[in-house]
């Protein structure tokens, strides 16, 4: 089945933090997966660079709009490369394709009478690129988000009839049986997002007079599209609306949309009116996941306390970093960030009990088979520990934190049948049975490396080589994940011992 999954397109006036790395490596794990399980998947991460936010950070770094788009979605590109993201494409709002698809919305707009003119004053947080109303702001009348005092905006705008569409929206994101439903996750998310409608739904303003950083109104040169619409466009234009009419075909709907709580808003109601506007089908589902914080306050360049996916990979390696940032806490909660959480983790999780069973295992398997996979003794085996409908499951509901306690467990078992069985012990008396147990040690990291492959594929790749496998992982990986047994390791093969796969972490340093 083909299967589309998206990223927020991020803007270009932040460098990548950890929150925007959280996102596309959720994504990127389950894209891996599905492929995995036989889907065709397309997979589109990008960046948004139009707008007020982006035209004033190009202003205070002396450069014009294009030098810094191009500069940061650079930058950007090259942090999914450091964390071997395999997004399909990668899109940006200047793209001309893209601005091609805005385009061709905002005529069929027109032409069906969506959209009308109307003299519009109100106040506007640019960091959010959003207007706020009174209500919205806190004690010293700023955004609560970004502390800052929004501006006062008043000019003739284009608006959408976004309100005609709240009955449908309403129907569409309760009822699970409506045709057009869409999935939001988490509930509790989901009923915010009800509640909200519940309480009426305004049309918006779409352009913008006094910007020029924008793609021009096709009805109206002197304004530019709202930043929101012009970025949501992308989920279409990063497929080929408007321009590639067979792959759109094939991949839209989208299948799972992913972002922050943060941007909720617009994409469980102003996205999905947009696509009612165009008469297309609804995407599948939608995912709000929730915030990193530090010191429990967003990460974010305005508050000043980002930290960047690079100094994660630096102190803990690449697949290392993949992997922490999804199994902290649960996809959809809220969590806090600190170095020693992370190094916790990573000492418990993988520097002892992963990286510990390979290089125990491997060490015996030197000792006492001479580095070569002994024959298998069916006797006396371990219990198999990962189920992989449960463990499917977890990855079909984006519960990544289950999925890999799921793989901990099986682990920890391994670990624990070195201690039952104390092969040391075994060694000394002759015991016949010690080449049996250290087969079933090996089959139980063979295992454990394909279940972590879609989350540290590159550790998997090492681990593979160390037990001697030549046999091509992907080709086992996608057995296991169909639910079929892959094969133990093979008698005769030599192992590789290679150095420490996870060198413990001081605790308390942050580099
Ligand atoms: O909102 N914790 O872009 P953006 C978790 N351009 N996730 C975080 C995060 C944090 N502290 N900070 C950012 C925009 N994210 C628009 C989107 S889409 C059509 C346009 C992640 O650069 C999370 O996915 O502000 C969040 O929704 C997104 O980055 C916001 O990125
Ligand atoms: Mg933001």
């Amino acid at each position: 089945m083909k299967y589309y999954i998206t990223t927020p397109i991020y803007y270009v006036n932040d460098l990548p933090h950890l929150g925007h790395a959280y996102t596309t490596v959720a994504a990127d794990i389950l894209a891996r997966w599905h492929r995995l399980i036989g889907d065709d998947v397309y997979f589109l991460t990008g960046t948004d660079e139009h707008g007020a936010k982006i035209a004033q950070a190009a202003k205070n770094s002396n450069r014009t709009p294009k030098e810094l788009c191009d500069q940061v979605s650079g930058e950007f590109k090259n942090a999914w490369k450091s964390l071997n993201i395999t997004n399909d494409s990668f899109i940006r709002t200047t793209d001309l394709n893209h601005e091609k698809t805005v385009g061709i919305f905002l005529k069929h707009l027109f032409d069906k009478k969506m959209v009308y003119k109307k003299k519009y004053e109100g106040l506007y947080c640019v960091p959010c690129e959003k207007f706020l109303s009174k209500t919205d702001l806190d004690e010293n009348l700023c955004c609560p988000d970004h502390r800052q005092k929004p501006v006062e905006h008043s000019e003739e705008n284009y608006f959408f009839c976004l309100s005609k569409f709240r009955d449908e929206l309403l129907e569409m994101l309760s009822n699970e049986n409506h045709p057009k439903h869409i999935a939001v996750f988490p509930l509790t998310r989901r009923n915010e997002t009800i509640g909200k409608l519940k309480l009426g739904l305004e049309d918006i303003s779409i352009s913008r007079a006094a910007l020029e950083w924008g793609i021009p109104l096709p009805f109206d040169k002197e304004q530019t599209v709202y930043v929101w619409v012009d970025a949501l466009l992308n989920y279409l234009s990063g497929i080929g609306f408007g321009t590639d009419e067979e792959k759109f075909k094939k991949y839209w709907p989208a299948n799972v949309q992913l972002m922050a709580k943060d941007i909720l808003w617009f994409h469980s109601v102003i996205w999905p009116a947009m696509i009612l506007a165009l008469e297309l089908p609804l995407p599948k589902k939608l995912f709000a996941h929730g915030f990193f914080t530090i010191n429990n306050e967003k990460m974010s360049k305005t508050l000043g306390n980002v930290i960047k996916p690079g100094e994660l990979i630096e102190k803990f390696g690449v697949d290392a970093t993949r992997y922490l940032l999804v199994s902290l806490f649960p996809f959809g909660s809220d969590g806090d960030i600190s170095w020693q959480a992370l190094t916790e983790r990573y000492n418990t999780d993988l520097a002892n009990n992963l990286g510990n069973l390979v290089s125990r295992t491997l060490t015996m398997v030197e000792k006492y088979c001479n580095g070569i996979i002994p024959k298998y003794t069916p006797s006396g085996g371990m219990e198999e520990i990962i189920n992989i409908a449960e463990f499917n499951e977890y990855l079909e509901n984006l519960q990544f934190h289950y999925a890999i306690e799921v793989i901990q467990k099986h682990i920890t078992s391994a670990n624990q049948f070195i201690q039952n069985n104390a092969p040391w012990e075994m060694a000394k008396k002759n015991d016949p049975q010690l080449p049996g147990v250290l087969w079933y040690l090996v089959e139980s990291i063979k295992t454990a490396a394909v279940a972590l492959y879609p989350f540290m594929p590159q550790i998997s790749i090492n681990i593979w080589e160390q037990i001697g496998e030549n046999e091509n992982i992907e080709n086992s990986a996608k057995e296991f994940f169909n639910g079929i047994r892959i094969s133990g390791p093979k008698p005769g093969n030599a192992t590789k011992k290679a150095g420490n796969l996870f060198p413990r972490k001081d605790k308390l340093l942050k580099g």
